[in-house]
């Protein structure tokens, strides 16, 4: 292993434990500081093809396969016991986190469409992973601190500020679908497993949540949980080779609405002009929540603050949102 490799892997490490982890993980904190220091786990993880080499892909195997949540030096000895089968989870598993909390700064740009097209939605999704947020009428929302609007689980709590339009109801929800370039089955038990995994450690209500969401996807999926739109219909695919198709697909009754949170970052600067070229041919509502946002020549925009998401409506900011939907700035 070259010296150059265990030195941008020691560097990556770095810069999350400085960067991405204080304030979210203190242990995941401290592994990335321990990892950065430990020249053979330097040497392991620099073995690794260079983008699966983040610590928040490292750290979510090593816990999948079993390691407890303790102290770096446990995972030191965790990881060199383990490393062949880790390494294996690592090749084969990707960052998706799904998080349904996004939907409490979805909603008022749902409600707003369905408020202008006095019609139900259909829902669909790019880049949805396992569909949580494909669910919004079957959560229930409290918006500081306000009784809850809605009666499903899990109840989403959000600060705003800037008087955004809180709904009085749910929106109708027609029909749901999304596609992911690898849609994954939040029914099963493994794929539960890995979801819960990349839920950083120390972060219980983002795990309850969790839980609680998948609870609801459970239900619907089973027929326990009955609504107007069943399961979402999950396609497999790159979204700008499979989006025509779902948005033809959609009910006639309902209007189509695309929406994305926390996917555009996977995508160059070339296919998400390839995406906002697509959409503006299809004749449905696009809502985004993205660090980026696209502008009216087609270029993404980065929003102003990293920590931030920039929610739109066909193009127009509404407002600045949290990354997990704990936080919305209407503009
Ligand atoms: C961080 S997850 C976000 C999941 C969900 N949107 C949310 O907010 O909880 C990003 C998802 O985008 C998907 N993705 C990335 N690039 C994609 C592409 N070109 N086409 C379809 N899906 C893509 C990934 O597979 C992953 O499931």
């Amino acid at each position: 292993m070259s010296t150059q490799a265990t030195e941008a892997t020691a560097s990556l490490y770095r810069d999350y434990a400085r960067r991405w982890f204080p304030g979210h993980s203190e242990l995941y904190v401290q592994w990335a500081t321990g990892v950065a220091n430990t020249p053979e786990l330097l040497a392991l993880v620099s073995e690794l093809p260079e983008p699966r080499r983040q610590p928040n892909l490292v750290f979510a195997a090593a816990r999948f396969h079993g390691c407890p949540d303790e102290t770096f030096p446990q995972l030191q000895k965790y990881l060199g016991a383990h490393w062949p089968a880790i390494r294996a989870i690592v090749l084969d598993h990707a960052t998706q986190t799904n998080e349904a909390g996004r939907c409490a700064t979805l909603l008022p740009a749902l409600a707003m469409v369905a408020a202008q097209e006095r019609r139900p939605l259909a829902l669909i999704e790019v880049g949805p992973s396992a569909g949580l947020c494909l669910l919004p009428d079957l959560y229930s929302y409290s918006y500081d601190g306000a009784a809850p609007l809605g009666n499903g689980s899990p109840l989403l709590r959000c600060s705003t500020t800037g008087n955004p339009p809180i709904p009085r109801r749910l929106p109708e929800i027609a029909w749901r679908a999304g596609v992911d370039l690898n849609p994954l089955d939040g029914t099963d038990p493994d794929t539960v497993a890995w979801l819960r995994a990349l839920v950083w450690p120390g972060q219980d209500e983002r795990l309850e949540r969790l839980d609680a969401a998948l609870g609801t996807l459970a239900a619907l999926a089973s027929g326990a949980l009955q609504a107007a739109a069943g399961a979402p219909l999950l396609l497999s695919g790159d979204l700008n080779e499979r989006i025509s198709e779902l948005v033809d697909a959609a009910p006639k009754h309902a209007v189509p609405v695309v929406m994305h949170s926390a996917v555009l970052a996977y995508l160059g600067q070339a296919q998400r002009a390839r995406f906002a070229e697509t959409i503006a041919t299809l004749g449905c509502r696009w809502i985004s929540n993205e660090a980026f946002f696209m502008d009216a020549a087609n270029r993404s925009q980065q929003g102003s603050d990293a920590n931030f998401f920039t929610l739109a409506l066909d193009r127009v900011p509404l407002a600045r949102t949290g990354q997990h939907g704990a936080e919305l700035h209407w503009l």
